[in-house]
């Protein structure tokens, strides 16, 4: 009955250990901090996916968890450490934690391909339950800092139902273990939900709402190849000079969450760090015929690798909106430049919304041109002292693995750590970097919240 991805992620679990000495110095405080209007503590969240996209149909998720595979040692890894080890990108997420206090992983479970697999374990109490023990397990034996439950979409009221009493018991699972720990710690809970309201409708948004931290709000992908006419993915605002420019928007999406009682502190922005395109199209709002090559899935390009050569890119803040056109290959991508990830970054504050998430992190340029770079700054103001700022945890005596149980004590010095993986500037690199060496599959994805500033 178990939800498939984790019972596949349980099932390589291996070599179960003896504990160990605990790190007592490694300890964190129990806390729950929201946002006020005096010190908003805005959260900056971004989707770190462990698959890898060129060829695999290969489902070989494990790869990046393991201590098999050359492919997954990092710099500093040992090769001939006694004992069951962590590795991978998960120990290397653990030293990323280690360097930047703040920095919370969480693992996210779901998303458009396994979803089918959420509604069978949520409708019973036994499933629920086997759902909620074998996630918190994982929490706790891979050294995270919560859990992240993408269920694209509930069908119906039964559905919606369920996945309320699957939020309880997760979030009853993860306070028992917070509980129980010798520096009690609350674990966060969140969950990545629709901006669509045929979808947003269904949900029972209220009764949710108790048992989470905060939400994912997915608002991107308002069009796409399975659009009537070219189309905003991302916009914020309705168009008032042509509606089928914007068959969704982010504006309504805040404002029925609102309405439904939830606290705008909440509700954290979800942005695309890619664009859907449309081929064979005389403009925005026109007809198209297809979709165009993409980076490495037809139809979706990488922020990084736009505007795509040669095209025009154009702006529309009254939409909250951009988009590129080749008027030689007729070739259109909606996507966020960097004008609209700042003008979101308004909206937020102006909203009194509780931070930025991101889908995801490896398509974002560097440096000056990054979405979250450029997001941040206006988040986090100097130093990231707007954000977010409860500590992440570093004990897990219960992890089956030693490295992770005595808290990586011989993973290089913090020092070589911290210069190869730059947490507290504004770059991607080191997620990058992570990205590319973790291999395959669909879909666990790890949400990382406050990359950006360590102090
Ligand atoms: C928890 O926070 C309080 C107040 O900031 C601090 O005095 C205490 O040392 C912290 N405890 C731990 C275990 O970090
Ligand atoms: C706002 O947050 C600060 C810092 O956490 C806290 O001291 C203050 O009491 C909070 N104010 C309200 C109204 O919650
Ligand atoms: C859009 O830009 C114009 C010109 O700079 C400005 O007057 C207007 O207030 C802006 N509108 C929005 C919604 O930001
Ligand atoms: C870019 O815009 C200019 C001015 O409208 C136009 O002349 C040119 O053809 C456009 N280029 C492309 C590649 O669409
Ligand atoms: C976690 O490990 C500690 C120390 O080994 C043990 O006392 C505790 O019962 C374990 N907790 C769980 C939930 O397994």
């Amino acid at each position: 009955m178990l939800f498939a991805p984790v019972s596949i992620l349980v099932s390589l679990m291996c070599d179960l250990a003896v504990g160990h000495a605990v790190h007592d110095r490694l300890v964190s405080n129990k806390s729950d901090v929201s946002n006020n209007a005096t010190y908003p503590n805005y959260r900056a969240a971004a989707y770190f996916v462990n698959w890898r996209r060129a060829d695999a149909r290969a489902v070989c998720f494990c790869e990046c968890f393991t201590h098999h595979r050359r492919s997954v040692h990092f710099p500093g890894d040992s090769w001939d450490e006694a004992g069951s080890n962590l590795y991978g990108c998960l120990k290397q997420l653990f030293l990323l934690k280690k360097v930047n206090r703040k920095l919370k992983v969480l693992l996210s479970i779901g998303g458009s391909s396994y979803s089918a697999n959420f509604a069978v374990p949520a409708s019973t109490d036994a499933g629920r339950s086997a759902f909620a023990s074998s996630a918190v397990a994982l929490v706790a034996n891979l050294g995270l800092d919560g859990l992240d439950i993408n269920w694209e979409y509930p069908q119906n009221d039964a559905d919606a139902v369920n996945m309320v009493l699957l939020l309880k018991a997760l979030r009853e699972s993860l306070d028992g273990y917070g509980d129980s720990l010798s520096t009690p710690y609350r674990f966060q809970l969140t969950v990545a939900s629709p901006a669509g309201a045929s979808y947003y409708q269904t949900l029972h948004l209220a009764d949710m709402d108790p048992h989470i931290d905060f939400w994912n709000l997915m608002a991107y992908d308002y069009a796409g190849g399975w659009s009537s006419v070219t189309a905003n993915q991302a916009n914020l605002f309705s168009s008032t000079s042509d509606a089928t420019t914007t068959p969704f928007n982010t504006e309504d999406a805040i404002g029925y969450y609102i309405g439904k009682g939830i606290t705008p502190n909440k509700i954290v922005l979800g942005m695309p760090i890619y664009g859907r395109s449309f081929a064979a199209t005389r403009g925005l709002g026109q007809p198209f015929d297809g979709v165009g090559r993409g980076t490495w899935q037809a139809g979706v390009y990488d922020f990084k690798a736009l505007p795509v050569s040669g095209a025009n890119e154009s702006y529309d803040n009254t939409t909250g909106s951009s988009y590129s056109y080749d008027a030689a290959s007729k070739e259109l991508v909606s996507y966020d430049n960097a004008r609209v990830a700042k003008q979101k970054a308004a909206f937020i504050k102006r909203r009194g919304l509780g931070g930025a998430m991101w889908w995801e992190s490896s398509a974002d340029k560097v440096g000056s041109g990054s979405l979250i770079h450029n997001v941040v700054a206006v988040l986090g103001g100097a130093g990231g002292s707007g954000l977010e700022g409860s500590p992440n945890l570093l004990l897990y005596p219960n992890s089956s693995y030693d490295n992770l149980r005595s808290g990586m004590p011989d993973s290089g010095s913090a020092a070589e750590t911290a210069s190869s993986l730059p947490c507290s500037s504004g770059s991607m690199d080191h997620i990058n970097r992570l990205h590319h060496d973790s291999f395959y599959h669909y879909q666990l994805s790890a949400l990382l919240t406050q990359l950006f500033s360590r102090h």
